[in-house]
């Protein structure tokens, strides 16, 4: 569902999906049973939102990599009761970039995301619409929300039973919520909007014939180029825009996406229709990392460490009482992300900052693959690997930054920055 405009109403609600033919499915959704809408703002935009809690349980209504005033961002402060419902409003200062939203209570994100509860948001500005590239919606630019899932005998998602403290990881692939999903594509370039909306899992897509295609956004906008990969990973809720070109596939050849064992995630259905030719354009954004960036001393170390429920931030575990560090609004800082190997190796950590987008400076002192060379409010930190970014924050408030996978958030991996 897309959804145009300036005013919405979410509603958080409980509901059944069929999933499997035939089997209901107790799931979560945003107006609608499971999943929810495509909302799709404009920069310059003011926009309203009426957010209604329908759930018999305590929830938020984050809007992940939208710089949104604190208040605004439905980080674990910004509660509401069942029934309860309250409205935002907010101006989209932001440029084109494909962003999601998703709950966050203290301590009861994993489970409310894992039953269901996500949404997309697209952001679209004078460059996204004068960029010659696929962009009608369901045609030939088409969201992917990548999550993974246990079912039981009875065909349930039973959270409790199947939680792992170090990530609930699924054995059952849903795509948009559809199990065995298919894409029909017609001969031409088609964009796929990215999103790794699992609790833990990692995701690395590639085309099974092997075939490259092309990266052209990251989270939080266009790259200035295209970047031609021959897979892409991406950990819990970083997204990436690819372009893949099917005009020269054959109508019966068989093609589809595939995870990193060649396990098909998406097939692909080709019509014998020709849809129309694209050249990406050379030149989509105006991205860059200026020398006094590159040049700004370190203000902020944060240590990863930890695993299961012994998982901390600088030593810490999550307390809504304490503010972690503070930051002048407007003004641009770096902060170093340390992920800190312990006796086991370690292990992967994607971390997340509300409220703005940022530029990786560095990885482990070199510059960031060229994927990453754009706004990013998510990246992986893997053991011992140390991660430098600038990062301002428009808005003023309490932000909370933490690692993505959602079983570590909840276990208390989060901390909290003020801007003021
Ligand atoms: Cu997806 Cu705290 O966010
Ligand atoms: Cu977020
Ligand atoms: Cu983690």
């Amino acid at each position: 569902d897309s959804n145009k405009g300036t005013e919405y109403t979410i509603r958080a609600q409980k509901g059944e999906t069929e999933i499997f033919d035939g089997v209901q499915t107790k799931t979560y959704g945003y107006n609608g049973s499971f999943l929810g809408p495509m909302l799709q703002f404009e920069k310059g935009d003011t926009v309203k939102i009426n957010l209604i809690n329908e759930l018999n349980e305590n929830t938020t209504f984050h809007w992940h990599g939208l710089e949104v005033p604190g208040n605004d961002d439905g980080g674990p402060h910004n509660v509401l009761e069942p029934g309860e419902e309250s409205t935002i409003e907010f101006e989209v200062t932001q440029e084109a970039a494909t962003l999601w939203f998703h709950p966050h209570p203290e301590g009861k994100t994993s489970e409310q995301v894992y039953n269901g509860l996500a949404g997309l948001i697209y952001i679209e500005d004078q460059n996204s619409k004068n960029l010659e590239l696929p962009s009608e919606y369901g045609e030939n630019d088409i969201p992917l929300i990548f999550q993974d899932r246990v079912f039981d005998d009875e065909k349930q998602l039973n959270y409790k039973a199947t939680a792992n403290e170090d990530g609930t990881v699924g054995d059952t692939s849903l795509i948009n919520g559809t199990l065995n999903p298919k894409l029909t594509v017609d001969k031409e370039k088609v964009r796929l909007r990215l999103l790794n909306g699992s609790n833990a899992r990692n995701y690395t897509v590639k085309l099974n014939t092997g075939d490259a295609f092309v990266q052209v956004a990251t989270d939080g906008g266009f790259l200035n180029e295209q970047v031609s990969m021959q897979e892409i990973t991406l950990t819990p809720s970083e997204r990436a825009e690819i372009v893949i070109d099917f005009s020269q596939v054959k109508t019966n050849e068989e093609i589809a996406l595939v995870n990193e064992e060649g396990t098909t995630l998406l097939p692909f259905e080709i019509t014998d229709q020709t849809g129309k030719t694209i050249d990406i354009p050379d030149e989509m954004n105006d991205f860059s990392v200026t020398e006094e960036e590159k040049n700004l001393p370190v203000t902020k170390e944060i240590e990863l460490f930890g695993m299961m429920d012994m998982v901390t931030i600088n030593g810490k575990k999550f307390d809504p009482e304490r503010i972690d560090f503070t930051q002048e609004q407007g003004v641009t800082e770096v902060w170093e992300i340390y992920n800190k190997p312990d006796m086991m190796g370690g292990m992967i950590h994607p971390f997340h900052i509300h409220g703005a987008q940022f530029k990786i400076l560095s990885r482990n002192g070199e510059a960031p693959p060229e994927n990453e060379r754009g706004w990013k409010d998510s990246f992986s930190v893997a053991p011992d690997e140390t991660v430098k970014i600038a990062i301002q924050f428009k808005n003023k408030g309490i932000y909370m930054f933490h690692c993505h996978i959602l079983e570590h958030e909840d276990n208390g991996m989060m901390g909290q920055v003020k801007v003021e």
